[in-house]
């Protein structure tokens, strides 16, 4: 189920001006990222809004491993969704005692905490098989009022809190969510939220664009900052002849005049005051992506975020998120415009643009152009995080033969 590799061919190499594009149209030069198409392991991922996870147990599907969540006292657990037993999903079930979940077939009830087999329920209180069986279990948080899963090879589930952009972690913030199950390989959805060139042309009819600016390219910088990679955009906008076209210019796609389009952070083409908790972090770009497939878009007054979360190989779970820094009751404007205006616009029809690409492209093979130097960054840093983390594995005693490619 993984992207299908090309033979390489006899694919020319062309210098450019932002360094040299690799000639190949498969993505072998990337091999951890070619098999992660069922997601990067090694991560917390959001998966429901905390108020979808009850007493009733839900089935979800995260990096193909089939997860049963569940809320009991207040707090959410997840256990692999298939009851030792006979194969049947948990997620059927239901809860007949406390801190524990039943299977729907015979009965066989575990403990939440522990995955621990507590009681047989047709087989008597005495039941021999109680005490030797456990079902795996998940590490779950809850955060921006979400419910995350960790899905790794075995070793301690890193803090979530370190694996939050530290913005979010650092300051309480209102949060405008939407969650969607959307067709097609996360990779692309993440990779289409990066692309430089998309916003300027999927986008030119998106209505979201007559209310917000966004940056136009001309030269793009990429620069890697910690774990987060940023366009660092060095120039604005451009008007031109395309040789034997006519003249067109990236301009007026974007409203943008000056001085506007001189940024505070990054390129917004705003002039309003930025909010101290994003002028405190000193974004050097508008966009940046980090591992597991996160993208940030920086405004002055609010930050966007799209979790790219693996479902399978074939489907993914977006999870936008606007998160406004302000308090009390300034943040009312931040509702009634996620409510009234932005819920619809961005992470409705402009949104809706981004999953159109995901579900019809079938690259690779794929032929690059200079704006594309976004996707080589970002493959390059999965690669090198990859590396990193299989290196940590194999240290503390975990021999993971491909890490990024395991399924359940
Ligand atoms: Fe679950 Fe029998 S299949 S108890």
């Amino acid at each position: 189920a993984d992207a299908p590799t090309a033979a390489g061919g006899a694919a020319r190499r062309r210098p450019s001006r932002r360094g040299k594009l690799p000639g190949r149209q498969d993505w072998s030069s990337w091999p951890h990222y070619q098999g992660a198409g069922s997601g990067f392991r090694g991560y917390w991922y959001p998966v429901a809004f905390s108020s979808h996870i009850t007493g009733k147990p839900k089935a979800i599907t995260l990096l193909g491993e089939r997860i049963v969540v569940i809320r009991d006292g207040g707090k959410a657990y997840a256990l692999k969704d298939r009851c030792p037993h006979r194969g049947v999903p948990l997620s059927y079930g239901n809860q007949q005692f406390p801190g524990t979940i039943s299977c729907a077939y015979h009965g066989w009830t575990f403990d939440l905490e522990t995955g621990d087999l507590k009681a047989a329920i047709t087989d008597g209180p005495q039941s021999p098989i109680c005490g030797k069986v456990t079902q795996p279990t998940y590490d779950v948080e809850e955060r921006l009022g979400m419910v995350w899963i960790f899905v790794g090879d075995g070793e301690d589930a890193p803090p979530i809190d370190d694996q939050l952009p530290e913005e979010l972690r650092d300051n309480p913030a209102v949060i405008g969510a939407r969650i969607q199950s959307r067709e097609g390989n996360w990779r692309f959805a993440c990779e289409n939220g990066y692309d430089e060139g998309h916003a300027k042309y999927l986008h030119r009819t998106a209505l979201w664009r007559l209310f917000k600016a966004m940056p136009v390219w001309n030269e793009t910088r990429i620069e890697r900052r910690g774990r987060w990679i940023y366009r660092v955009q060095e120039a604005q906008h451009w008007d031109a002849d395309f040789p034997g076209l006519g003249r067109w210019n990236n301009q007026a796609w974007f409203k943008l005049k000056p001085p506007k389009q001189i940024a505070n952070i990054g390129n917004t083409g705003s002039h309003r005051k930025v909010n101290p908790a994003i002028a405190a972090e000193d974004f050097p770009g508008f966009a940046s992506v980090s591992m597991p497939g996160v993208l940030r878009i920086v405004y002055p007054t609010f930050i966007h975020y799209e979790f790219y979360v693996p479902v399978d190989a074939d489907n993914h779970l977006y999870v936008g998120v606007m998160a406004n820094f302000e308090k009390g009751i300034r943040t009312l404007p931040f509702y009634a415009k996620y409510l009234g205006a932005v819920r619809w616009l961005f992470h409705g029809q402009f949104s809706g643009q981004d999953k159109w690409m995901v579900e019809v492209t079938d690259a690779p093979p794929e032929r690059l152009y200079r704006p594309d130097d976004s996707l080589l960054q970002w493959r390059k840093l999965a690669e090198d995080v990859t590396e990193e983390r299989i290196e940590r594995l194999h240290a503390s005693g975990l021999v993971v033969e491909n890490p990024s490619k395991q399924a359940g």
